[in-house]
């Protein structure tokens, strides 16, 4: 499937929708209700694989991952970080974005203003997703970015290359919403936005936030459903039914024929 609908839709002014998913059946629940990409963050570290950090996902955590979402959204836009540090070179890079693309990924997604790892991945057919702003992978501390009109302008001449390189589309994290309005205008490529404001072209949220699964609250996120409190409920319910007997009950369960029973009991 090819990047360029979403460019279509960029024109046409159609916002389109991006989510995470690290597993098959939150990847085929999210094809249900119509988004139109899936990313496979390297967000899976922090919020599935118990990784104190984005550092610690590895080329294989991510094959891995992109291969559950293939099997549960067959039909839907993957897009697939490729990890810290896979990417350095350009040959580095081709090699990463091979193993993502076999594992089921339509697009690659890496941090950083690197124009001529875009040109390298182009050229062989890849297509790219940049990510600039936040960069978790290089960036510790401060987590907004852009503030100052030095930072602003920085990322605007850096969106900017990366549109030249050819870049399929481009993730803006945590920016004000000014200048991702400034950029989301000036580039042909789709700019998908967290924590970037209203004008980007499409907007992805972390799904384990957006469903109050994780232990973290951010004020670009929103808590659509309590996710993590009812199944710690249904957890605890089924806890105590097991204790009391109550679980499981003669539905859950199934008998022998009679004949059968006596015949044991001989
Ligand atoms: O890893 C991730 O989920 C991401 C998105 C937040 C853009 O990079
Ligand atoms: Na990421």
């Amino acid at each position: 499937m090819a990047a360029g609908r979403f460019v279509e839709m960029k024109k046409r002014g159609e916002k389109f929708v991006v989510l995470t998913a690290y597993d098959a059946p939150t990847a085929r629940l999210e094809a249900e209700a119509g988004v139109d990409i899936v990313m496979i963050g390297d967000s899976v570290g922090t919020n599935v694989l118990g990784y104190a950090s984005e550092r610690e996902v590895t080329l294989d955590d991510m094959a891995h991952h992109i291969a559950a979402v293939r099997r549960g959204a067959p039909g839907v836009y993957l897009i697939g970080d490729l990890p810290f540090a896979t990417y350095e070179s350009e040959a580095q890079a081709l090699a990463s974005a091979a193993r993502l693309a076999q594992a089921g990924a339509d697009c690659v997604k890496f941090e950083g203003a690197r124009p001529d790892i875009v040109r390298a991945l182009k050229r062989e057919g890849y297509e790219v997703c940049c990510h600039i702003g936040l960069e978790s992978q290089h960036q510790e501390g401060k987590r907004r970015q852009g503030k100052t009109a030095e930072a602003a302008a920085k990322l605007l001449a850096d969106a900017l290359a990366l549109d030249a390189a050819g870049a399929d589309f481009l993730v803006l994290e945590l920016i004000p919403r000014e200048l991702a309005a400034k950029i989301t205008e000036r580039l042909r490529a789709p700019t998908i936005g967290i924590g970037a404001g209203a004008d980007c072209d499409a907007q992805v949220l972390v799904v384990h936030d957006l469903a109050a699964l994780g232990t973290r609250d951010f004020k670009h996120n929103r808590r659509y459903v309590e996710l993590g409190a009812a199944l710690r409920a249904a957890v605890a319910s089924y806890a105590r039914d097991v204790r009391e007997g109550r679980f499981p009950a003669e539905e859950n369960g199934f008998s022998m024929e009679a004949a059968e029973l006596a015949a044991l009991e001989k």
